[in-house]
């Protein structure tokens, strides 16, 4: 694949509890339908689609995972090879805020600390629905406390679903440019150190 190839590619994971929406948020992006029948995602489904972001095509991809925990050790497989990650809960279900903390921590788990904080962000769905417990101030709050930006959004109508997803890619594109600018500055440190031992990582 050519670096351009690569770069015009964006891979994405969606994670959180069992029926938040990340079936549902996929498939409005995706292809604009919503479903009002739940079926459970069983492991994990890819969605995809070809946007146009600052000008750019991009193909991105939004692998979607079983809220379930009977997958976990299948999805945990997925998170390394994601290039940006969003948290999803639902703004009528406190269960699902209160376990934010537990996804947002197993991201650490499996990314071994190595964790840019730019490329993680918390969704809060369901805001077409009245019954809300979540207000929007209190989530704010919260995933500022844990250092995520948060968004929040309806996969029934398709409010703030676009944007949302551009947002990420944004990032993501950003911080890819950083670490290639970042490896591209190593050929030149480890000549500037020729004649040493000096190992640059
Ligand atoms: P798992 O596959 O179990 O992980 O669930 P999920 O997070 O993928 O949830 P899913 O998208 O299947 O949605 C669960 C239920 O919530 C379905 O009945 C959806 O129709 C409904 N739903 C999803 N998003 C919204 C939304 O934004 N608003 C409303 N009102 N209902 C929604």
């Amino acid at each position: 694949m050519s670096k351009k190839e690569k770069n015009n590619k964006c891979r994405l994971l969606i994670i959180g509890d069992s029926k938040v929406g990340k079936t549902s948020f996929s498939s409005m992006y995706s292809k604009g339908t919503f479903n009002i029948n739940y079926l459970s995602t069983i492991g994990v489904e890819l969605f995809s689609k070809d946007d146009i972001i600052d000008n750019e095509t991009i193909h991105v991809e939004l692998w979607d995972t079983a809220g379930s925990e009977k997958f976990n050790s299948l999805t945990a497989g997925f998170f390394g090879k994601a290039e940006g990650i969003m948290v999803m809960f639902d703004v009528t279900c406190q269960a699902s805020f209160d376990n934010i903390r537990n996804w947002t921590e197993s991201i650490k788990t499996h990314l071994s600390g190595d964790l840019n904080k730019n490329i993680v962000i918390i969704i809060g769905n369901k805001i077409d629905c009245v019954e809300r417990e979540i207000k929007t101030n209190e989530a704010k709050n919260y995933c500022n406390e844990l250092g995520f930006e948060y968004f929040e959004t309806s996969a029934k109508t398709g409010q703030n679903v676009n944007s949302t997803i551009k947002y990420l890619v944004k990032q993501v594109i950003k911080n890819k440019n950083i670490n290639s600018y970042n490896n591209n500055k190593i050929p030149f440190k480890q000549r500037k150190n020729e004649g040493c031992c000096c190992i640059v990582f």
